[in-house]
């Protein structure tokens, strides 16, 4: 089976920081807690309202880290030319509601925003790697496939709801990351994925990388960063080799 890679997402150390407009926790110190804990890359997300993540918090990630830098962005243009400038391994695109508390479902690319092929190709220019958040639904990924993207990032919102009374999410994931797959594209994963769930989704053979933050900043609260980061990593690592 394929290696899977974990990308711990480290935006809540900036929502704890930005809650006190301090200068701590800080999320760069974070990042190089979670590498040296197993993380295979990190991710952060600049919204546009900027609640968490700040631009100055993008250049010095890309200066600090080891692995890989994943930021997402929604199709905003100032968000875009920050990006642009930090060249970051990979750029996921996400959509982004103001009044929502996370990101709230994948993007709808069957109409196409004129604002996507466009970010696309600037990404692409500036040779950064790009990826979609899109549901797992055969009708977006066949969309994704025309637009040249290299990956898709299923959501995994729906399976992280229902996964205690019902599988059907699971295996609308499982046959998405075939198709996926299939039509050409690298597959990634993540939102609301726990301790408690992700074996499962670890364990689809077409998913090579997986996004998670809430539940491993949850837990580095208890436990620390490092530790919370390995149990994560053990665990996803874990379901790949059985
Ligand atoms: N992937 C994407 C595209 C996201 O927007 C988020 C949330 O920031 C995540 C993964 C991680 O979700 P969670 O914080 O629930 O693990």
């Amino acid at each position: 089976m394929q290696p899977i890679r974990l990308y711990i997402n480290i935006d809540h150390v900036a929502t704890l920081r930005e809650a006190r407009q301090a200068d701590e926790p800080d999320p760069i110190a974070a990042a190089i807690h979670c590498e040296s804990a197993g993380a295979d890359g990190i991710t952060v997300h600049l919204r546009e309202d900027r609640r968490h993540i700040q631009d100055a918090d993008l250049p010095a990630l890309a200066k600090v880290i080891g692995t890989v830098l994943n930021v997402e962005l929604a199709l905003a243009s100032d968000v875009l030319e920050r990006v642009i400038n930090v060249r970051p391994y990979q750029a996921t695109l996400v959509p982004e509601r103001r009044e929502e508390i996370t990101t709230e479902g994948g993007l709808d690319i069957r109409q196409t925003d004129p604002r996507l092929p466009t970010t696309l190709a600037s990404l692409q220019e500036a040779g950064i790697r790009t990826s979609l958040f899109l549901d797992p639904d055969p009708e977006q990924l066949h969309a994704a496939a025309q637009l040249g993207v290299a990956a898709v990032e299923l959501h995994t919102g729906a399976y992280a709801n229902s996964w205690t009374h019902n599988s059907a999410a699971l295996e609308t994931l499982d046959a998405a990351a075939t198709l996926s797959r299939k039509l050409g594209l690298a597959v990634h994963a993540g939102h609301g994925l726990t301790y408690a769930n992700v074996e499962a989704v670890a364990r689809i053979a077409a998913i090579e990388e997986l996004n998670i933050g809430h539940s491993v900043m949850a837990r580095a609260m208890m436990v620390g960063m490092e530790t919370a980061v390995r149990e994560m990593v053990a665990l996803v690592k874990g379901a790949r080799s059985v």
